[in-house]
């Protein structure tokens, strides 16, 4: 079992149309190759992990940044995991788009800030960290529209 976390910057400011499209096609695709994982984004990133088989992570992975929707990708890690941790969800994704939502501000706090949202960390211990943090923060909130 593999892990591979990433950042990327969106190409242009993110609303909710835009994740809505992503997280629909990622559900089908991802369902029939096995790919579990964790999507979230701020108005101008993107946090990803993908969990799944090395092939189907890695060819995952490369239509992914092949997308015109992000640019400046920036692999955190892809390593070898004992088990999932995101074993029930096909894609999760949630976002903070207002960064004035108590989670929003505490996280901000803890990670530092970056074009009005969260930074999201380069070092995978910690982007890991802050999905830790928001699960049990917020038992994994919908998208805030
Ligand atoms: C930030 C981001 C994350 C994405 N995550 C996934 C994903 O987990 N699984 C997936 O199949 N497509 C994902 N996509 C969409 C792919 O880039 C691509 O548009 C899609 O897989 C094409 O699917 P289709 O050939 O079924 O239309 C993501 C796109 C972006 C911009």
């Amino acid at each position: 079992m593999y892990r591979l976390i990433y950042k990327s910057r969106a190409a242009r400011e993110l609303d909710w149309p835009v994740v809505e499209d992503i997280l629909h096609r990622s559900s089908a695709n991802n369902s029939l190759a096995a790919i579990t994982g964790f999507l979230r984004a701020t108005r101008s990133h993107f946090l990803q992990v993908i969990e799944g088989r090395f092939e189907d992570v890695n060819e995952t992975f490369f239509r992914i940044a092949r997308d015109p929707r992000h640019e400046r990708i920036q692999l955190l890690s892809y390593e070898v995991v004992d088990a999932r941790l995101f074993e029930s969800w096909t894609m999760k994704g949630i976002g903070i788009l207002d960064a004035n939502t108590a989670l929003a501000r505490q996280l901000i706090a803890k990670y530092g800030e970056q074009d009005g949202g969260v930074r999201f960390p380069l070092e995978a211990w910690l982007a890991l960290s802050m999905i830790h943090d928001i699960r049990a923060i917020q038992e994994l909130p919908e998208w805030k529209r």
